[in-house]
């Protein structure tokens, strides 16, 4: 794919191809991550310092701890990316950066560095919207190529968007209170677990019966979702129990059951509506075992079915390079500013 991109700081039209190396910047949460990646698609070098253990403690990222983390770690993680791909700025065909949704004063440390580089070697920026950097996780070591549906479930996020093309993106449906990965983190902390306690719940899942308890599904039109009912109910279920005796096990994998078929049965009525061929996962909660499961069953149906590797579901930079590479990004101007809300 070639592709003409003009950006007002440099003024100049960059053709991007298979031979183009984006370096990209992500710093929206609580991830301090830098990648270059090759035409879109080849990860060449991919470093994150995660700040988990630091907001342990505290049970939830603290916006102002995480900032000053990012500032912290935000030099270390570049250089440790030009020393891992043998390369220097020099090299480096674009520079890209998250602008948003995100915490602001996290967003500002990477943009701001990655604004700097361009600046510094004179190239081209690209500025990336967090969503799309997620769904472009599955372009990378992948040849998937715009028309799909795409699940998109993160800790801020859950959305099914049809993907026309590059530059068509439509939501055409989302979540009307919580968030997938935001309900796994409340459910977690509910029976215990410490944040981020999606991973946690879902290795506890693994080991319960998720037919144990059977949870309310959230009867929304179209392709919405609600999953506030849901988290009232297991927190009922939890108090219904004495405390030593809670069965956490059953309890996560039925929670996980619910909202595992609650996602299957919208995304297949949206692909048997729009007739698409190609079904695309992606987010932090890309990364559950019973979701991935459950979608990837649509393959003996004939559907293509792609999701990022691990590594690539929760936030990374890998994925905003890759977005910067395919997608017809808004935010093409050094002068952009970084955005809270999507
Ligand atoms: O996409 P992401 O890194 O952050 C946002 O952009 O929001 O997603 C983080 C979310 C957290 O809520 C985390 O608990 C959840 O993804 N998550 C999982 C799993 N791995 C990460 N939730 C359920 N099961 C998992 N295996
Ligand atoms: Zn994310």
């Amino acid at each position: 794919m070639n592709k003409l991109k003009k950006t007002l700081f440099s003024n100049k039209h960059i053709e991007l191809d298979k031979n183009s190396l984006i370096m990209a910047i992500e710093s929206s949460c609580d991830e301090t991550a830098c990648a270059i990646v090759k035409g879109g698609r080849e990860v060449v070098a991919n470093v994150v310092a995660s700040q988990i253990k630091i907001h342990e403690e505290y049970g939830g990222v603290i916006p102002e701890i995480a900032a000053r983390e990012h500032l912290e770690a935000i030099n270390v993680v570049i250089n440790e990316t030009f020393k891992q791909a043998g390369v220097s700025g020099k090299d480096i065909t674009a520079f890209a950066g998250t602008v948003g949704p995100g915490l602001v004063g996290c967003l500002l440390v990477g943009l701001n560095a990655a604004k700097t580089l361009a600046l510094v070697y004179d190239k081209p920026f690209i500025g990336v919207n967090h969503l799309n950097a997620h769904l472009a996780a599955n372009f990378i070591d992948t040849e998937l190529e715009p028309p799909f549906i795409s699940l998109l479930v993160s800790g801020g996020h859950t959305q099914i968007i049809k993907v026309d093309s590059y530059s068509d993106l439509n939501i055409i449906g989302e979540t009307i209170d919580d968030a997938v990965g935001e309900a796994y983190d409340k459910v977690a902390r509910l029976i215990g677990l410490p944040y981020p306690g999606g991973p946690k719940l879902d290795k506890l899942a693994q080991e319960g019966n998720p037919f144990a308890f059977k949870l309310p599904q959230a009867k929304v039109g179209g392709y919405d979702f609600s999953f506030s009912g849901l988290k009232t109910a297991v927190l009922r279920l939890v108090k219904s129990f004495d405390e030593k005796e809670i069965p956490t096990k059953d309890i996560c994998a039925s929670f996980q059951e619910c909202v595992s078929e609650t996602l299957y049965k919208k995304v297949k009525s949206a692909i048997n509506e729009t007739k698409y061929k190609q079904v695309v996962l992606a987010g932090g909660v890309a990364a559950n075992s019973e979701i991935r499961k459950k979608i990837f069953s649509l393959k003996d149906e004939g559907f293509l079915v792609y999701a990022p590797a691990m590594k690539y579901c929760t936030d990374n930079a890998s994925m905003v390079a890759a977005a910067a590479y395919f997608f017809n990004n808004t935010f093409d101007d050094v002068n952009v500013e970084v955005f809270s809300r999507a």
